[in-house]
């Protein structure tokens, strides 16, 4: 028998999910964000099931020729564009969109021979300062972008820092940014993340570049997914393999560092970071994770360790060996799994581990 453990992914949520975004961005093309193979969800099962995305967007050639062999003909933006000239081969045969973000970029353009001309997506650095042309160099870029005989077309993009947080200044700002330095270019333009997508419709332009959002996750510490009326895809669930009575004073896990403040039942759970659950997940007596246990929420105890971590079940009686357990996903958001463990939610699905057997749901 395998262990109990599986990843469930539900498509009705991704399909539901890319409906709020479009909803909420309804004059707007969609590129689905589907990079780190699709924030853990398998690339080619969010493909099908966001097919009425616009186009995909990510960032791995491997990625990209994975998903055009299986019969992917929408258009593929690569976030992080080319990062030798023999990529520019597959792009070509693959009739991919780039990104440009940096002079390296443009002379590789320039001396390569290409079937075709390609679309470029000109990335231009307003604050984030990752990547990306900023002030005047923006303009260098776009003329010799047009000069070079190798593009098809020039669209614009940026790339928000802190649209998620409290980010209304520092949106305006960007934005001021990207306006001034894209002055007289008569182009698409693409802004939007997740969070720009939810709350500042003046980003949405002519395509929006929704990901986490997609996944049923709030971009957002101050808003839950349930409100923005997301629904989780993936669901992480497993089961007891053990029940133990404590005394109390017991220590539990790896450096003891639950001590039983009463007599208490705990269960252990076929789950451990080797599948991809965050360690840093805290299980003291002063701070714990949520899990639920045979449909009631309690809480982790006891470090987390490689296969396995321990619950509460003191006050779930009925609960015992084979009991079913929720880690995140359907009534136990990722986002709050993520936020006990210091993290978010992104780094939980990316992270979910290629041992985890997984499933579809409708
Ligand atoms: C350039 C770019 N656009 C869009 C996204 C999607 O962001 P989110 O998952 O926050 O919606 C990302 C993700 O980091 C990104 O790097």
């Amino acid at each position: 028998m395998p262990r109990p453990i599986r990843a469930g992914f539900s498509l009705s949520a991704l399909r539901h999910n890319l409906g709020v975004a479009r909803r909420r961005a309804p004059a707007s093309r969609v590129w689905a964000v589907v990079k780190a193979n699709a924030y853990g969800h398998d690339l080619q099962r969010v493909a099908q099931a966001l097919a009425d995305a616009d186009g995909y967007a990510l960032l791995d050639l491997n990625e990209v020729v994975r998903l055009r062999d299986a019969g992917c003909a929408k258009p593929i933006l690569l976030l992080e564009g080319i990062f030798q000239p023999a990529d520019l081969e597959i792009v070509d045969r693959y009739g991919l969109t780039v990104v440009v973000h940096d002079l390296e970029q443009i002379l590789m353009l320039e001396r390569a021979r290409l079937a075709t001309q390609i679309c470029v997506y000109l990335k231009i650095n307003t604050g984030m300062n990752r990547l990306g042309f900023t002030g005047a160099g923006v303009r260098a870029a776009y003329d010799r972008l047009l000069a070079s005989g190798k593009v098809a077309q020039i669209s614009l993009m940026t790339h928000f820092a802190d649209a998620d947080a409290d980010g209304a200044a520092g949106v305006a700002e960007q934005m001021t940014r990207f306006t001034e330095s894209t002055v007289g270019m008569n182009a698409e333009i693409s802004m939007a993340n997740s969070a720009a997508v939810l709350r500042y419709p003046e980003t949405h332009a002519d395509w929006v570049r929704p990901g986490i959002m997609l996944y049923g996750c709030s971009p957002f510490a101050d808003e839950t997914a349930q409100a923005l009326d997301l629904r989780p895809a993936m669901t992480l669930a497993s089961g007891i393999i053990a029940v133990r009575d404590l005394r109390p004073g017991d220590r539990v896990g790896y450096g003891g560092t639950f001590a039983a403040p009463k007599s208490m039942r705990i269960g252990v759970v076929a789950c451990g970071y080797a599948d991809g659950y965050p360690r840093h997940a805290p299980g003291r007596s002063d701070s714990n994770t949520p899990v639920i246990v045979a449909g009631t929420r309690t809480h982790t105890v006891g470090r987390v360790s490689m296969d396995m971590l321990c619950v509460d079940l003191s006050a779930i009686p009925q609960a015992g060996v084979g009991s079913p357990v929720i880690l995140w996903g359907e009534g136990l958001p990722a986002d709050e799994v993520a936020a006990c463990a210091g993290t978010i939610s992104y780094e939980l699905l990316c992270a979910l581990a290629a041992r985890v057997p997984q499933a579809e749901v409708e």
